[in-house]
Parts: C-alpha cells; structure tokens; sequence
C-alpha cells in the first residue's frame, strides 16, 4: 500500500480525537507504518489559537477571520510532514483545513487561504447532533456551545455529501464507532481483517 492521508471531521464532541487513537492502535497492531496528527498543532501558532478560542468574542464574524487566517498558518506548519508521500504510511489527522470550511464558513476565502493544504485522501466525518454533542464537552472553548455547532454541523453535512465523506454515526458509544471505523476503513485500504464482525 502506497501513501494514504485519511482525516477525521466533526464537530466538537464527536470523540475524534479517542477514535483516532484506536485507529492508530488497530493499525499499529496489523503492522502499519501510522503516524498522528492533530490541528490545532501544539507549534506557537497553535498554542495561540488555543488561547484564542476561549475569548467570549470567538465566534463573531471578524475573530472568525482572524482564526481562519491563524489556522491556515498552523496548518502550513504541517505542510512538510504531510507531502512526504513517498513513503508507505498512513498519516492519520484529527482535522484538516474542512474544519476552517465548516467552523469559519467564509467557504470561497477558506478555500483560497488554505490553497496550499493537501487535500485528504479519505475524510471520515464522525457525525453527531449537536445536543449530544455539547453534553459531552467538558472545555471551555467558545464553541462548545448548541447554537453554534449547529451550524457547523450543518456544513459539515452539506460538505459530506458534495465532497463525498463517508459519514460515521457518533452517537453510538465508543465500541461502536471504533468498529465502524474500522469496517470503512478496512474497505477503503483494502484490508482483510478477521476482527471486523457485522
Ligand atoms: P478540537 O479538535 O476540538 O480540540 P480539543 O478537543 O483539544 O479542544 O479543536 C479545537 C477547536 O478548533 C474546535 O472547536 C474546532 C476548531 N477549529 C476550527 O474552528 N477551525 C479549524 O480549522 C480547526 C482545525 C479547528
């Protein structure tokens, strides 16, 4: 098997970033070359997006802007790692710039400022309602909140279908989507997996 960039959407909540660590392991123990990412990444710029997202203002339309740009340049920060497609791994992301098109939603300008992001070859969106999702949020990030999240989940939807995700129910419990993951991502690597039980 060849390079592979998969990438895990939802909105917060929606348990990627435990489903991207059984990911790993699941395919870690199959003797995969899997390597982690996560966006925001922990270099300066996303230690201050960090800080950003609990300003009581982050989701007004002009901090909006500001975070889209900020993300952007996290984002180039990874660039690197993620265009060494020469070698045979699977490069796991929790989020890539579809989050800035669902969060940010100035789509045509999201798209423009993150031209030189690599687009993923598979995007697995975990999707959950937004109720659920915000009783499972224990941050304080300004956007943890119903209003919000509805929206984004909304985009997500709508990128889904013109995008072509594959679309996970995540409010099942833990087990449950690990084993879904799974069973998509069997089929779209082309793995034989005897665990993998319908
Ligand atoms: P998240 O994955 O929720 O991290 P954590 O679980 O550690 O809080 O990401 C932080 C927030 O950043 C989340 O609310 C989604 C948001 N975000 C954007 O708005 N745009 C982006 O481009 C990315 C990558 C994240």
């Amino acid at each position: 098997m060849s390079f592979m960039y998969i990438c895990l959407e939802g909105i917060d909540g929606a348990g990627k970033s435990t489903q991207v660590k059984l990911i790993k392991q699941w395919l870690d123990d199959m003797g995969y070359d899997v390597e982690l990412l996560v966006e925001p990444t922990s270099s300066p710029v996303g230690i201050l997006i960090r800080k950003m997202l609990q300003n009581p203002k982050a989701t007004d339309s002009d901090f909006q802007k500001t975070l889209g740009l900020l993300f952007a340049a996290d984002r180039m920060i990874l660039k690197d790692k993620i265009e060494k497609t020469d070698e045979k791994r699977i490069l796991i992301s929790d989020r890539c710039f579809y989050s800035s098109m669902a969060y940010q939603n100035h789509l045509e300008w999201i798209k423009e400022i993150n031209r030189f992001a690599k687009k993923p070859d598979m995007v697995i969106l975990l999707d959950i309602d937004e109720k659920t999702a915000v009783s499972r949020c224990q941050g304080t990030d300004k956007f943890e909140n119903e209003t919000f999240l509805k929206k984004v989940r909304h985009n997500y939807l709508k990128m889904a279908k013109k995008e072509g995700f594959i679309i996970i129910d995540a409010t099942n419990g833990v087990k449950l989507i690990h084993h879904d993951l799974k069973k998509a991502l069997a089929s779209n690597l082309g793995i034989c997996d005897g665990g993998i039980i319908d």
